[in-house]
């Protein structure tokens, strides 16, 4: 809501997030009941912008985010899933919105993920699948937060979002392709993160800017990378 917080219905906000939890400590996205860890992320992202943890189980939270760990130190969407990158980011930053990384193997997960770039410096979400634009972020901002961002070549990984820029602009998944909405955010989001580019300065747990998270006055428990 940038800066507009307090226009917010926060008991109804904070009701209807926290009435989506379910017995086994997951979230379901809406009264239908889907359930994986995005919205695991998403509530543990809005709760703690309104200071409502108190309103969830965040242990059975926590305990079933660590069941989509996979034996490669990796996450998956729902228990027993195969590992996908963008739900690693969902899992690692949901865990570290509640001090709960330590039960991370990084090194192991750290790994799995920088094993994700390519020859063409771009990340694909999982072995042997195309690279995309948007991994930039699901995966550079996992790295930020385990503190393992050495690990690759930002460099190549910024060689690699410039070159799916829209001559027109607009960045695609992938140099050639069409440009779309969704990964010129997450275009913008890794290059920030990077700060290869003069560009605003970006949270790698909120995906909001950095200015912004800072005026919440959360607790300090956050990382907040930055690679110069
Ligand atoms: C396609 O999967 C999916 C993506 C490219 C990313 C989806 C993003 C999320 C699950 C994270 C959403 C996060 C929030 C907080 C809502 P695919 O298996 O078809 O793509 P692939 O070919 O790259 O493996
Ligand atoms: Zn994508």
């Amino acid at each position: 809501m940038y800066d507009a917080v307090d226009k917010l219905d926060r008991e109804g906000v904070v009701a209807f997030i926290s009435g989506l939890q379910q017995p086994d400590g997951s979230f379901a996205g809406d009264r239908w009941g889907e359930v994986d860890v995005r919205f695991a992320y998403c509530a543990l992202s809005a709760l703690t912008i309104l200071d409502a943890l108190d309103s969830i189980d965040v242990d059975a939270c926590v305990g079933w985010i660590l069941r989509c760990m996979n034996y490669e130190g990796s996450f998956g969407p729902v228990p027993r899933a195969e590992s996908h990158a963008a739900y690693v980011f969902c899992a690692v930053q949901a865990l570290a919105l509640v001090d709960a990384l330590r039960a991370v193997d990084v090194d192991q997960l750290g790994w799995w993920l920088c094993e994700r770039q390519t020859p063409s410096g771009g990340f694909n979400g999982r072995p042997e699948k195309a690279p995309d634009v948007c991994y930039s972020w699901w995966i550079l901002s996992a790295l930020a937060t385990i503190d393992r961002v050495h690990w690759i070549d930002v460099e190549k990984l910024a060689e690699f979002i410039l070159a799916a820029q829209d001559e027109d602009g607009g960045i695609a998944d992938r140099p050639g392709d069409v440009p779309d909405v969704f990964h010129t955010f997450f275009g913008l989001a890794g290059l920030s993160l990077m700060r290869r580019v003069d560009l605003a300065p970006i949270h790698c747990v909120y995906a909001l800017p950095l200015e912004v998270v800072q005026k919440m006055k959360l607790p300090p428990i956050l990382p907040i990378y930055d690679s110069r």
